[in-house]
């Protein structure tokens, strides 16, 4: 009777056993089969997924539509993808984890509005710039302030580590008590709205933008000339081998006609072309 039992036992062992190899064989055919995907010949990486991050609390350049991302960047990023042959996720991981992810390695590119300067290019690679931009001050419509020189004993507002902090820092010094930093820029602006700040230095489409589509709140745009001219370019880890192909797909959606209908699209006016090609 034991006996019996145990047979039986054993024989649906085995065929479990068995139906357990079978399954594995199959399934490790069908891995192997899409790992051979050919490569697109755009070169190096090509054949995985790159992950890309951002800051997406940028509008109008990235920011959130739900939990899509959206902006001018992001319609830049998936042509110079496309251009370039690379699969691509974007991911919103906010703006202090790019400066850990890049020279990490653990993600491939960072797309957000970023500065291309001295202080970056000894630590980071960058792509040829894709865009022109300044640092602007909002402030109160009937604020006294009307140019950098005025913030002066003001009480400003910045996203943490941006070329709009290191300028605020030239005109106040690095004293804490007047240059009030934060993770994002929403948050910076919202200081300033909330009356704990007296105005905000941070990338020209984004303040306009904001003083644009918030009349209620009743803020105005200063230009300060003397505010140095800057160029965005795509971020990529020190020696990159992505760098390569990631200009050439700029310099093609260029010279295709595709940035400027991006551009078109997004802001609305011309761009001007010449002035990122005087920089390639
Ligand atoms: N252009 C400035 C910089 O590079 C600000 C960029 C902020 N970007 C963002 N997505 N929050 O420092």
């Amino acid at each position: 009777m034991k006996n019996k039992v145990l047979k039986v036992l054993l024989s649906s062992l085995t065929i479990g056993l068995l139906l357990l190899v079978s399954a594995c064989g199959t399934s490790e055919k069908t891995t192997s089969g899409t790992n051979e995907k050919p490569a697109s010949g755009s070169g190096d990486n090509s054949h995985k997924k790159l992950r890309i991050v951002t800051d997406a609390n940028y509008a109008p350049m990235e920011s959130l539509d739900g939990d899509k991302i959206v902006g001018f960047d992001v319609d830049i990023l998936d042509a110079v993808m496309k251009a370039a042959g690379y699969d691509y996720e974007l991911v919103n991981i906010g703006w202090d984890p790019i400066f850990v992810e890049i020279p990490g390695k653990t993600a491939d590119a960072a797309i957000s509005s970023i500065t291309i300067n001295e202080k970056r290019i000894k630590i980071y690679d960058f792509s040829i710039p894709y865009f022109e931009s300044i640092n602007k001050i909002l402030v109160p419509n009937d604020s006294p302030i009307q140019s950098g020189a005025d913030l002066k004993g003001k009480t400003v507002a910045v996203q943490n580590g941006t070329t709009g902090q290191e300028i605020a820092e030239k005109i106040l010094g690095k004293d804490p008590q007047h240059i009030k930093k934060f993770e994002s820029n929403v948050l910076a602006i919202m200081e300033l709205t909330k009356g704990g700040a007296d105005a905000v230095v941070a990338d020209n489409a984004v303040v306009e933008e904001y003083a644009k589509n918030n009349p209620n709140k009743n803020l105005k745009v200063i230009t300060d000339t003397s505010f140095p001219s800057e160029f965005y370019g795509i971020m990529l880890p020190k020696g990159s081998k992505l760098k390569a192909n990631i200009d050439n797909a700029i310099k093609k959606i260029i010279d295709d006609g595709t940035y400027t209908k991006i551009y078109k699209d997004n802001f609305g006016t011309e761009p001007n072309i010449d002035v990122l090609k005087k920089q390639f």
